[in-house]
């Protein structure tokens, strides 16, 4: 292991919340390591932030008609929220607009143009005329050649999902305008990532790069190296780090040609992870530059597998270009998560949001992240279904692991008061490993230092999965160590031998109250607080535990008091299940309606005019100011209140067939303008002495049409 880590996260993008997708790629594989390390003793930070520029975050704002920077604030604050409540636990949490990340961003951009690594060049790209400015892949859509879909973006199809550019699309238009772009030459810099080529292959490969054995490609995934090697055989081109942007990191103003320009987000968002260590170094008084420029420092990024490229090539060519910096030693990238037998969608809302989740089911954070882990993406994509989420938790977390728990507690309780018996280590009885097995009091705890190392073992390889199967899998040999040994049976005819059991199901209960942290640490906290000893503070317990049972020393020492027992887990009801199932379905046949209605306003089509009449025919409508005094639902009406009017001069009673756009208590003390000299007409028994006047249009909304406010009542319309 090294001395020093640095982990980083996918820093998301602050244009919406987190779904559960987010959680299982990025965020929760880097806790559960951060966690062990942090029990391990390891000097070790966790950054990540808020992603806020690119194209992402101006067309949400766009679409919600509001600046890129309310956007951010946000949505950067319902995400930093929904990561503490779901105990992710960031050393810090930082965000792209922060000056600090401005700088750092420039700098480096500066650093790499002065080491020759950008080619200025002029190219084509789309401009909107009517909008006046450049259009970002995302700003264009039009056909997918592909798959025919009329609303492809220029740079994916979201229906076929194939990756494009925005020249392939066949009928391009702007959405800022509608309009049909025009290619406008412009100039930006290109990263020339094609002479990084042969380095990144030998790399990805082999581990080593300039003479340096860096790491051991066999702990990196396949997948991903698949991945970064499909990539290099196409060959890599010069990429353009800069845009014709207004929203993002300013290309420095001192370089020619930087007007208007952008940093790539590409470009700046990574290197959020370096101004995030600068903050949490500058908050706590310590160096920055040993976690990012020292050799016995290990650099891991958890992402998504749609990152890969830019942390696996991008990113680590970004790092040597400028020089100095070290090379991630691994980036354990996973795969996707999807939902109910469909993928995860944000634009279908297709999705468990995180936010949503802690609301809605408080408490039980550990339950989510366990279903999670247990069905994490790690090799291949995998699926989150309510129904699994309720058997994992009634099945393994409160039949097995709580149930365990309970029945060692309550047992000590029942039979010692609560206090840990002493006990007479000679004694054999039957092993909770193997019930063909007699076990000692030192094969047990040696039985524990093992699976303690083992899990540790597969934390570091980043196979959780497995880790959290070994977790449970010394909750079942608690379990099964109680059922073989039967104390509640043999209490009478011998108590050493129940003394011994209930002393060592403590000692499992002890073991898993520091082993289940990096998974669940909710869980974790009421384990330390049932068994009486201190709340884990991440200063090595976890090695201390390996120590000591590696020794045979127990954990709970005899005589020690336990807190009353309590159930660690509760079960999860159907109806649970089955109204977030529901929710789940309303939520997306919503989102599909509201995507199937027209979407683009279409033009209106007024009414044809009505014959034309004379002044004197106008002259014969006594139209009068009045205000409505009264209002109340017809019965049997849908579509009628009940108004009374004062008109000035005297109050007339009107029914008005508006019920269906307007409540009665929201049009008490509307002005309004009255046919006055309307005939009386029986309305459902009520004699309705004249007319509301409203406006209506295309689609029969209606609104009231007033004088001006405070305008008195009883006067005419001319
Ligand atoms: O895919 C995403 O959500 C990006 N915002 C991830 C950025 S990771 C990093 F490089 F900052
Ligand atoms: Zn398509």
């Amino acid at each position: 292991m090294k001395k020093r880590y640095l982990v980083t996260s996918a820093l998301p993008y602050a244009n919406g919340p987190l779904h559960i997708g987010h959680l299982a790629g990025a965020y929760l594989p880097a806790d559960i390591y951060v966690r062990y390390l942090r029990l391990m003793g390891k000097d070790v930070v966790f950054v990540c932030g808020s992603d806020e520029h690119g194209a992402a975050i101006t067309v949400r704002a766009r679409k919600e008609g509001v600046t890129p920077r309310e956007i951010v604030d946000t949505y950067h604050a319902i995400i930093r929220d929904t990561f503490q409540k779901i105990g992710i636990e960031f050393d810090i949490y930082h965000r792209t607009s922060e000056a600090l990340h401005h700088e750092t961003s420039q700098d480096f951009f500066r650093e790499l143009l002065k080491n020759g690594q950008f080619e200025e060049k002029e190219s084509d790209q789309y401009y909107d005329e009517t909008a006046g400015q450049f259009l970002a892949d995302r700003y264009i859509i039009g056909t997918c050649p592909v798959c025919s879909n009329p609303d492809a973006y220029g740079d994916q199809c979201e229906r076929c999902g194939s990756t494009l550019s925005p020249t392939q699309l066949i009928n391009p238009r702007s959405t800022l305008s509608g309009a049909a772009p025009v290619m406008r030459p412009t100039t930006h810099w290109y990263l020339k990532l094609n002479e990084h080529e042969a380095w990144l292959r030998e790399w990805i490969n082999t581990g080593t790069a300039g003479g340096q054995t860096l790491h051991d490609p066999a702990d990196w995934k396949n997948h991903v190296i698949g991945q970064c090697n499909s990539w290099l055989e196409q060959g890599l081109q010069p990429r353009a780090m800069t845009r014709d942007l207004d929203w993002g990191v300013d290309v420095p103003a001192e370089i020619p040609h930087s007007a208007g320009k952008k940093l790539y987000v590409w470009l700046d968002a990574p290197i959020g992870y370096i101004s995030a260590t600068k903050q949490w170094a500058a908050d706590k008084g310590v160096a920055w530059e040993p976690y990012w420029k020292s050799d016995d420092t290990a650099l891991v990024h958890f992402i998504g597998k749609d990152n890969i490229v830019f942390h696996c090539l991008i990113f680590p060519a970004i790092l040597k270009a400028h020089g100095d910096f070290i090379l991630p030693v691994n980036v354990p990238a996973n795969q996707f998560m999807n939902l109910e037998g469909n993928k995860l969608s944000t634009s279908k809302n297709w999705a468990v949001w995180v936010h949503e989740y802690v609301a809605e089911l408080p408490g039980r954070e550990d339950e989510l992240r366990y279903n999670m882990i247990k069905n994490m993406p790690e090799q291949r994509d995998s699926e989150f279904t309510w129904k699994g989420f309720q058997e994992s938790t009634n099945t393994e977390l409160v039949n097995n692991l709580a149930g365990f728990v309970h029945r060692v507690m309550v047992l000590t309780h029942k039979n010692y008061g609560g206090i840990v018996p002493a006990v007479d280590q000679s004694r054999e009885f039957r092993s909770g490993w193997d019930a063909e097995q007699t076990g000692t009091y030192d094969q047990e705890l040696h039985q524990l230092h093992l699976k303690l190392s083992e899990m540790g073992r597969e934390i570091e390889h980043f196979n959780f999965r497995e880790a959290l199967r070994i977790l449970m899998e010394i909750s079942s040999a608690g379990n099964a160590l109680l059922q073989f040994n039967e104390p509640w049976k043999i209490v009478k005819d011998d108590p050493e031998l129940v003394k011994v059991v209930l002393n060592l199901g403590l000692q499992y209960v002890a073991v898993l109250s520091v082993a289940s942290r990096p998974f669940m640490p909710f869980a974790a906290a009421r384990l330390r607080t049932l068994l009486n000893l201190p709340a884990l503070q991440d200063r090595q317990e976890w090695l201390d535990l390996l120590n000591d049972l590696a020794e045979g020393n127990p954990v709970l020492r005899p005589n020690h008091a336990l807190n009353p027992a309590e159930h660690l887990f509760g079960r999860i009801p159907d109806e649970l299940i089955e109204a977030q199932v529901a929710k789940l379905q309303a939520a997306a046949a919503a989102k599909a309606a509201a995507a199937t209605a027209p979407a683009e306003p279409v033009a209106p089509r007024f009414e044809a005019l009505k014959e034309e009449i004379q002044y004197d025919d106008f002259a014969q409508l006594d139209i009068r100011t009045g205000t409505i005094l009264e209002a109340s639902k017809v019965e049997k009406a849908d579509k009628l209140l009940k108004l009374t009017v004062d008109l000035g001069f005297e109050q007339r009673t009107i029914v008005s067939g508006i019920a269906q756009h307007y409540a009665p208590e929201a049009v008490v003390g509307r002005q309004v303008l009255v046919l006055a000299n309307l005939a009386p007409r029986k309305m459902r028994g009520i004699e309705s002495q004249g007319m509301i006047l409203m406006a209506e249009d295309a689609e029969g909304r209606l609104s009231f049409v007033s004088p001006a406010e405070g305008w008195p009542n009883g006067w005419g319309v001319k």
